[in-house]
């Protein structure tokens, strides 16, 4: 039997302006699992995802990583995630070298460590070439892979991708697929979202569906597509999940994300 890497009990966060992103979930990941959280725009994955981080601070509930409570050691949990986001900030005036040196030295890894690991990552996403220009001067495919790099620099036991292949052409999808996959083969534990609902059938051997703040289905692809009555996971979604395409509502304070707090 695995240990749950990823324990989370009755998690919720309300944003200023009383808007309830995640309402009281609760799921665990297995050590190792590749397990894929999908949900139509807003549902609350992103929020999710980033509270087991502790990038937004939850309202209420309990997380364990790696056995660890968050709100009792973060900087242990950091030590094990790594995380690419949905939202990438990017230093515009470095290299891609020295921002992954930069990481590196946040975690106080060893100089030779670093440099081997930048080596070995600069390889994996095919950044070879331009690791010493500007990261502004990326496109947006070669930020999403620096982006990735970047998440590994301190070889983490779980990685937390916020749809990694957005606005990637196939080629440099099926790339970065390929990475993640062999990641997990190494053994590293994968939480991801995303909204290619076939990768997702494919890679994941375990899927959270989430609709307004709450987990409406949990399972493996199969078992989902049984449970459903569905031939495939896009109809496991489109069954499960209430489309309020045209009614959605945006938080005001949420609009504008220039001003907007991570609050
Ligand atoms: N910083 C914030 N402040 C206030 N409200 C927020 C903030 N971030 C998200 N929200 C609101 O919380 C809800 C959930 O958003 P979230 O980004 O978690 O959804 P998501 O499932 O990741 O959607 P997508 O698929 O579009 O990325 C939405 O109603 C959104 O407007
Ligand atoms: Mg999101």
């Amino acid at each position: 039997m695995q240990k749950n890497i990823i324990e989370v009990k009755k998690i919720s966060k309300t944003y200023t302006g009383d808007v309830k992103a995640v309402k009281n979930v609760s799921f665990e990941v297995k050590e190792g699992e590749f397990f894929g959280f999908l949900g139509p725009n807003g549902a609350g994955k992103s929020t999710t995802m980033n509270m087991l981080v502790n990038l937004v601070k939850k309202t209420s509930g309990k997380i364990l990583i790696d056995g660890i409570d968050l709100d009792e050691n973060p900087d242990e949990i950091y030590k094990r995630v790594g995380f690419a986001m949905q939202e990438v900030g990017l230093d515009e005036v470095a290299t891609a070298r020295e921002m992954l040196q930069l990481h590196g030295r946040l975690y106080h890894m060893p100089k030779a460590d670093i440099d081997e690991q930048i080596k070995k990552l600069l390889k994996l996403v095919e950044l070879e070439k331009v690791a010493d220009k500007f990261t502004s001067t990326y496109s947006g495919g070669m930020r999403r892979r620096f982006d990735l790099a970047l998440s590994l620099i301190h070889k983490p036991k779980i990685l937390f991708l916020d749809e990694p292949t957005q606005g990637l052409d196939p080629h440099a999808r099926q790339l970065i697929w390929g990475h993640i996959k062999q990641l997990n083969k190494e053994g590293m534990t994968i939480f991801l979202t995303t909204h290619f609902m076939d990768e997702a059938e494919n890679l994941c051997e375990r899927i959270a569906i989430m609709d307004k703040g709450q987990i409406v289905t949990m399972g493996s692809p199969e078992q989902l597509k049984k449970k459903h009555h569905a031939k495939n996971l896009e109809e496991v979604f489109l069954k499960t999940t209430g489309s309020n395409l045209g009614n959605e509502e945006i938080n005001k304070n949420a609009a504008d994300p220039y001003t907007r707090a991570r609050g």
